[in-house]
């Protein structure tokens, strides 16, 4: 659309005409003066987990104690991640609750390691979570291998014709954020899978800033394996439990690393012996903890009911918004747009870059009443989460980052402080 309108009455018009604005009244808005735009760092409150969690703390722990297990609290990891896979083009049996994302990472990249010990190398690029390298390193370590961190030539596109080269004979394995933390671009998944299967080894895909805003087609990808957080665009609340999805035909090859007594096969005969469980349950390992994954449950029913499609369209439109106004009112002061300018090669947050970005951050929480996060060195990311952002909350955050930089409030902040947003 190019021509969006320049007033907030023209937002109000156009969250008015859109049919999924209602679910934002489903959502726990302590405070309607915020603006939030970190729903890719912590989604907010479904009202729905409020009464869940209530539910399942007075009435299945506080009543039917441990007999809850045998109630629905030991299938909840499967259960749950049964009505994820929907959101991710993956099948019920391919997807798991479980752990960390951290964790996550660690089981399946060691396990496609260990499956192809004749293979050393884990492909990356250095665009992904840092931790995530992290991980990386860590599991080639184990496995006597190595990580080889690909560039990205301008620190915001995937430097996607490198990696496809640097995939040879001696790749154990791929491992990328489909969605890149920092400028937000999103890889070509079908692509880059295509391309490491091509090489022979197995693409592991992070989809904690996809999951829930950008629409993942797991199976239509070939995609190997997959892991992601729950408290972003999932809304499953700080710290929620991560999620797992290993292929189908690829389960009963890969050994989980952490073998655990609850991805064991029939964990209640205690046998002394590990043999693993069928299926994607292998891949737990402990108790899965039921306060936290009960939370996460209602969250991805609504993602459900509003439908991915929808939510990738309203996404698009909302940063397609954003970016527009940018154009308009902010690149004249200095803002420049640290995401990719394509539609399709971004996920659901805009980063801009300023010379005294921290300051005016800093500046946009505390003076402002608009709250996004930052990432070093200059990027002010705006997440935006397609069921409870509107085009009103861009309209007003564009104008107020403005007010920052005109009237110079950002001048009143010190850039050596610690945020954490
Ligand atoms: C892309 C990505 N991967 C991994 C992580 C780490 O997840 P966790 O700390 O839940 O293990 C994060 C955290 O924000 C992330 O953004």
């Amino acid at each position: 659309m190019a021509d969006w309108p320049a007033t907030l009455d023209g937002a109000r018009a156009l969250d008015a005409a859109d049919p999924l604005s209602a679910f934002r009244e489903r959502f726990v808005i302590a405070d309607p003066a915020l603006i939030y735009l970190d729903g890719n760092s912590l989604g907010r409150l479904p009202r729905a987990t409020a009464g869940r969690l209530a539910t399942v703390v007075e009435e299945e722990w506080g009543e039917r104690l441990v007999r809850g297990w045998g109630e629905g609290w030991f299938e909840a990891p499967q259960r749950i991640g049964g009505k994820l896979a929907g959101l991710l083009g993956a099948t019920a049996d391919e997807v798991v609750l479980a752990d960390s994302t951290s964790v996550n990472l660690f089981k399946l990249a060691l396990a496609a390691l260990l499956a192809r010990p004749e293979r050393r190398v884990v492909v990356t690029d250095d665009l992904n979570f840092p931790s995530d390298l992290y991980v990386l390193e860590s599991a080639a370590r184990l496995a006597g291998g190595a990580v080889r961190v690909v560039p990205s030539a301008d620190g915001i596109h995937g430097p996607v014709e490198a990696l496809a080269a640097a995939l040879d004979g001696d790749t154990a394995l791929l491992s990328l954020s489909h969605t890149v933390f920092k400028s937000g671009y999103t890889y070509d998944m079908a692509a880059l899978t295509a391309a490491a299967h091509r090489a022979g080894a197995p693409a592991l895909w992070d989809l904690s800033h996809s999951a829930g805003a950008v629409a993942v087609d797991l199976n239509g990808a070939a995609a190997d394996l997959a892991v992601g957080c729950t408290y972003k665009y999932l809304n499953g609340g700080p710290g929620a439990p991560a999620f797992l999805y290993v292929r189908r035909d690829l389960q009963a090859a890969l050994a989980n690393p952490i073998s655990g007594w609850i991805g064991r096969r029939d964990p209640f005969d205690f046998a002394l012996d590990y043999a693993p469980a069928p299926g994607i349950g292998r891949f737990l390992t402990g108790t899965p903890p039921i306060l936290s994954l009960s939370a996460v449950e209602p969250g991805v029913e609504m993602l459900l009911e509003a439908g991915m499609e929808r939510l990738r369209e309203r996404s698009l439109r909302l940063s397609e918004y954003l970016i527009a106004r940018w154009q308009a009112r902010l690149e004249p002061l200095g803002f420049r747009l640290n995401s990719p300018r394509d539609p399709a090669r971004r996920g659901s947050h805009v980063s801009l870059g300023h010379a005294d970005g921290l300051r005016v951050n800093l500046a946009l929480i505390h003076d402002q009443q608009v709250l996004p996060d930052f990432r070093r060195p200059d990027n002010i990311r705006l997440g935006i989460a397609p069921l409870y952002n509107t085009f009103a909350d861009i309209h007003t955050a564009v104008e107020r980052l403005r007010a920052v930089v005109v009237e110079r409030l950002y001048e009143r902040y010190d850039a050596t402080g610690l945020l954490v947003t």
